[in-house]
């Protein structure tokens, strides 16, 4: 199952992990496949420490780092972060901020404990640099991978310059077109059913398109992925590869609270939702409480993206970080795609590879068997 693009990496088999937690990263890169760490929410001195890890724990291994890297814009050198974050903090509305208030304390999500002012930056242009250029300083980290657009042209030279690989994902067809014009090396092709940022297309109907319009780059099919048969199904469209996340969110390596493992396994396929309401963008993720308090017709609309990702970003740790205490999962952000069905028992990363490749090649001697030979 070495795809050309496995051997133009050099890794055994296409499977790239999406993944949060660096022990994943480790975990699937020596297992075989690739983790890919996904860096957006992380200041530069945590991918520091994060990188630091998993170079002293990967071996020979190799990983990539995942972040969201703007398009630059005109003047933004001359804003400073501090600038910036009063700039964006100016912007939300007094109604959001009570909204958001309240949904927190009526489901008893204590405050955070330490009286500090710390805001991400993440989705700005001014941090993505400072992470693309610490993982370039990794000779293990061969690939570098946008969350959402096509990077703008000197971060696509710089990775090409220091002999890496740079890809971006893509939810619709014109994205992948972008990306491929830009120069990009490989796409990401993720279909609605997908966890996180998720368009409206679903996976069977966008990844043959999409190899299909961007021929001969490699196109890596993300969204619904978690057992072997889907990933022959991908493979048969032309893929070079398959990216999960969804899956490793609930493996033993995963840094999931048993709160969240709890939700991952009691969940159904049809218990996600694609929802703007944590980062302004359609994501996919668990249906709670706080997605439907944003779909109400009485309630606040969510504000665009980076806008909603600032107002949230308190809920988002706090509810993470107290994931088990009061009723913090019914306004906890949990995204996650719709293989979240098939999610049923915890198991280590390298169980789940070595499943995945088991169950495609059974899938394989399937298909063989009802195709008449000669
Ligand atoms: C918890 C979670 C967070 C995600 N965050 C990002 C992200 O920061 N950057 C990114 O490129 N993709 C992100 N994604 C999307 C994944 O990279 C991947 O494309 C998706 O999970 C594939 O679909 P699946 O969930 O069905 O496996 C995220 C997915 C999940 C489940």
């Amino acid at each position: 199952m070495q795809t050309e693009f496995c051997k133009q990496l050099g890794i055994d088999v296409p499977i790239f992990a999406f993944t949060h937690c660096r022990d994943v990263v480790v975990a699937v890169s020596k297992a075989g496949g690739i983790g890919v760490l996904g860096a957006v929410g992380f200041s530069p001195a945590k991918l520091k420490e994060e990188l630091d890890w998993i170079d002293a724990h990967i071996g020979d291994h190799i990983y990539g780092v995942d972040t969201a890297i703007p398009q630059k814009y005109e003047g933004m050198d001359k804003t400073s972060p501090e600038e910036l974050v009063a700039m964006l903090q100016d912007a939300i509305p007094q109604q959001h901020r009570e909204f958001v208030s309240k949904l927190l304390s009526d489901a008893g999500v204590p405050e955070w404990p330490d009286q500090d002012d710390e805001v991400s930056l993440s989705f700005s242009a001014v941090q993505a640099q400072l992470l693309v250029d610490e993982a370039l300083t990794r000779p293990k980290c061969r690939m570098i991978v946008n969350a959402l657009g096509t990077p703008p042209d000197d971060i696509i030279k710089q990775v090409h310059d220091s002999g890496r690989l740079i890809g971006a994902l893509a939810g619709r067809l014109k994205h992948g077109i972008n990306h491929k014009k830009a120069g990009l090396d490989f796409i990401v092709c993720q279909g609605s059913e997908g966890g996180g940022h998720a368009g409206e297309v679903t996976s069977m109907i966008l990844w043959p398109q999409m190899v299909d319009a961007v021929a001969p780059l490699p196109v890596l099919a993300a969204g619904g992925i978690g057992n072997g048969r889907q990933i022959l199904a991908a493979m048969s469209m032309g893929v070079a590869g398959v990216w999960m996340g969804s899956m490793w969110l609930n493996s033993e390596e995963a840094n999931a609270e048993p709160a969240q493992r709890e939700s991952y396994m009691k969940a159904t396929s049809e218990d996600t939702v694609r929802s703007r309401s944590f980062t302004g963008k359609t994501a996919r993720m668990l249906k709670n409480e706080w997605t439907e308090a944003w779909e109400r017709a009485d309630t606040p609309d969510p504000l665009p993206m980076p806008l909603q990702g600032y107002l949230t970003f308190d809920a988002v740790r706090r509810t993470h970080r107290y994931a088990g205490s009061g009723d913090c999962q019914k306004v906890a952000f949990n995204p996650i795609g719709q293989v979240v069905g098939q999610i049923n028992t915890v198991e280590s990363c390298r169980d789940i590879v070595f499943r995945l490749l088991n169950e495609y090649s059974e899938a394989l001697d399937h298909v063989n068997a009802i195709t008449p030979q000669g």
